[in-house]
């Protein structure tokens, strides 16, 4: 039976980060008290960087990040690790560079994989993130056309780790970042829906004008593959945290 997820309005897009940073850091030390790992999904965008700068305050006045497993949602297919939009990039520079996790423990799809190795990589992939005991908390963000991950409109609920093509809103909207769409890869690796809703806790991040209609939209009832987002309501245990403007079509 779909279920909404709750969503929780916050006055700035600091206040939202700040809560979640202080959930992950709950997460964090209580498995670190009890000897065991926690498992976090990672997702990239300009939503998500005021969470790593708090999670990196936090680290900075002491929380250890040393029982810390994270899985990235997606990344670019074909520009190369070093490329400086490669989500490999971004994740470094906004967070593992300033804490303590293990460099074994960070899994980023990588974006120079050989056409003929994709499809194991993907399977490996999803394996790993099985062998630790599933993704404890996801973070997401979410697209202008409702995109979770690469998940684009479209997308079935089925599919575990997979490459996926671009939309056409999501390469515009990269455009910039890239210096032109025709700079932007047409291809990604994506954690698939089906992965996505295995995690045990989904926050989905969102803030802003842009995204109050698509906001709106998710979490309007009715589960729709034009509109990925609606997959969460599938899940049951998900929230989205939204600042006033992302949550201005709300009731
Ligand atoms: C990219 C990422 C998504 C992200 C989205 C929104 O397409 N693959 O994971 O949620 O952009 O980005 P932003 O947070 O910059 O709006």
């Amino acid at each position: 039976m779909p279920q909404l997820p709750s969503h929780h309005t916050f006055s700035s897009p600091e206040a939202a980060s700040e809560a979640l940073a202080s959930e992950i850091s709950n997460l964090v030390s209580s498995r670190a008290a009890e000897g065991r790992s926690a498992v976090l999904g990672l997702a990239t965008g300009s939503t998500p960087i005021r969470l790593y700068a708090e999670l990196v305050r936090l680290h900075q006045q002491g929380l250890s990040f040393s029982n810390v497993i994270t899985f990235n949602l997606d990344e670019y297919l074909g520009i190369g690790k070093d490329h400086p939009e490669s989500y490999w990039q971004f994740m470094h520079s906004h967070l593992f560079e300033h804490i303590d996790i293990a460099a074994e423990n960070i899994h980023i799809p990588d974006s120079g994989i050989s056409e003929e190795g994709l499809e194991e990589y993907c399977t490996a992939y999803e394996k790993k993130i099985s062998e630790v005991g599933g993704i404890d908390l996801q973070v997401l963000g979410i697209g202008r056309n409702g995109h979770i991950g690469f998940n684009e409109p479209g997308a079935t609920p089925d599919l575990p780790t997979h490459v996926t093509e671009l939309n056409k809103v999501t390469i515009n909207d990269a455009a910039d970042s890239f210096g032109g769409s025709e700079n932007v890869p047409r291809r990604a690796i994506t954690m698939g829906v089906k992965t996505i809703l295995g995690a045990r806790r989904v926050v989905l991040l969102a803030f802003g004008n842009s995204k109050a209609a698509i906001v709106q939209r998710a979490l309007t009832p009715g589960v729709t593959a034009e509109v990925p987002a609606t997959y969460l309501q599938l899940h049951g245990n998900t929230a989205y945290f939204l600042d006033r403007e992302a949550g201005a079509q709300l009731d």
